[in-house]
């Protein structure tokens, strides 16, 4: 194995040893295939059979990146919040166990959540729960709000990048709060102020606990270079809903009222963006014809026009009050360079599906990843399936097509890397294993079940 690829191996295993360690489950490392063998819950995995037509409808759920800072916002307001169209996904429930030990009462069914933040009584949430969630980390906004103090651990890098969180402290320190660091431990003390809030970068969780952070403190405060996603948006339509006073949210620059206090309300969360960009693909990726909602179009304008440029053809239409598109059967696409922004530019998350589906696509095209630094693990994979990409540095690749994949046993290493092995099985010849598919599962409900009913051959193998 070449040295940079085993050392990119070494790497995954640290992260996976981590896991596995918080998890507390023996690990057994087998060197014969240079993998684990772990013990305790099984490291699940998908079979699937590629070249196979999808057909139907797959019904999507709310935003996992709204969903991820709703349920923290919803400590800000006493008494019992109700949170409709949820998904049913790890990262939401480990939320949910981080919510739990500081307090909180939760229940979790049918896609809705009710919590009840009268009984909440600490502002230390379970370290080992908040390490292995960097969505997490919009709590800290929310328990200074709410007792102007928060104790908290540098979450984990994960295999996308290091993922610092200087933006957030800096965030803290203009509105005032002492920042004190004992090792990878901070200790966050004092009301936030309201303040003239600068981001140093347009980061969508720092966006995030800004807002969080100033819902009560007295006075306006303002956030510029503000990042602009949806799900921004989507929570400052929910804490408006509980009496907060928002507004700009979804632009780049934020302002914020404080107000005394905030009641508990019934929301529901935005249809999600990235799980839909990511069955549009498997859509076209298998010249298939499949409908796919709720959406709401003009969050994904430039993917559809990327898509639209590659030759792709859609249909929109009503169901049921929502919106769905149609992916309409096409002669074969030409690939399209692209370059991942912050929104409204392409979203980094549909990245590594976008490159697994231009190895299919006719000519060659650039990849220019530039929010992440580490957000190409999957090509490797991708590599064994025999795509023809050449990664030129950790923020650009070239991808050639169409090339006939080929099945083969890969590993996923993060939530929308793993969305891309899943559609190179689904257009490759023969059976291919993906392991570790936790880490789609931690950001697509039961993408399984979903293909099944697509009429894909995929299995989940626990
Ligand atoms: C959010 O992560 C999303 N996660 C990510 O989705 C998404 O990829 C990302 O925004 C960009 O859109 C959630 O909302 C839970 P950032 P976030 O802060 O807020 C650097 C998925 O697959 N940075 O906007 O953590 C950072 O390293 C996940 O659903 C700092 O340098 O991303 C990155 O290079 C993956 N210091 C860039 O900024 C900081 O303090 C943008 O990160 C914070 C971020």
């Amino acid at each position: 194995m070449a040295a940079a690829s085993l050392k990119k191996r070494l790497y995954y295993h640290t992260i996976i040893i981590d896991e596995l360690e918080n998890r507390s489950i023996e690990v057994v490392f087998d060197y014969s295939k240079f993998n684990f063998l772990s013990r305790g819950i099984p490291m699940a995995m998908f079979k699937i059979t590629g070249e196979r037509e999808l057909k139907g409808r797959v019904e999507l759920r709310g935003a996992k990146n709204a969903a991820l800072k709703i349920l923290p916002a919803a400590i800000l307001a006493n008494g019992v919040t109700t949170i409709h169209n949820v998904p049913d996904i790890l990262d939401i429930r480990k939320t949910i166990e981080i919510l739990q030990s500081i307090g909180a009462r939760i229940s979790f069914a049918d896609n809705t959540v009710v919590i009840d933040s009268s009984t909440i009584t600490s502002s230390q949430p379970d370290e080992k729960l908040v390490n292995k969630l960097r969505g997490s980390i919009v709590l800290i906004g929310a328990l200074l709000a709410k007792f102007g103090d928060a104790t908290f651990s540098q979450p984990g890098g994960c295999l996308i990048g290091a993922r610092p969180i200087d933006d957030h402290l800096d965030v803290f320190k203009q509105m005032g709060v002492t920042i004190r660091r004992k090792e990878d431990r901070f200790m966050l003390s004092g009301k936030p102020k309201a303040s003239r809030v600068v981001l140093k970068k347009m980061s969508v969780t720092a966006t995030e606990n800004a807002i969080l952070a100033s819902v009560f403190s007295s006075g306006i405060t303002r956030i510029e270079v503000a990042a602009a996603e949806p799900e921004i948006a989507d929570l400052a339509k929910f804490l408006n809903a509980m009496g907060a006073k928002i507004s700009g949210a979804g632009t780049h620059e934020i302002t914020i009222e404080g107000v005394k206090e905030l009641k508990p309300v019934t929301h529901s969360i935005i249809p999600d963006r990235i799980e839909a960009g990511t069955y549009i693909m498997f859509g076209l990726a298998t010249n298939s014809e499949i409908e796919v909602g709720p959406i709401i179009p003009e969050h994904l304008e430039i993917v559809f026009k990327r898509l639209v440029d590659a030759g792709a053809e859609f249909d929109f239409f009503k169901s049921g009050g929502n919106l769905y598109v149609r992916t309409k059967k096409h002669r074969g696409l030409t690939s399209q360079d692209c370059d991942t922004r912050t929104y409204p530019g392409f979203p980094t998350d549909l990245q590594s599906p976008y490159t697994a589906l231009m190895t299919q696509t006719k000519g060659e095209c650039t990849v220019f990843e530039t929010i992440f630094e580490g957000r190409f693990g999957f090509v490797e994979e991708l590599k064994m399936m025999r795509a023809d990409i050449n990664v030129l540095n950790p923020h650009e690749l070239k991808v050639s097509g169409p090339t006939k994949l080929k099945s083969n046993s890969i590993t996923s290493r993060d939530i929308r890397g793993g969305a891309a092995l899943v559609l190179a099985a689904l257009v490759a010849h023969g059976t291919t294993t993906i392991e570790d598919i936790e880490f789609i599962d931690r950001g697509y409900e039961q993408m399984d079940i979903k293909l099944q009913g697509l009429g894909a051959e995929i299995e989940r193998i626990d």
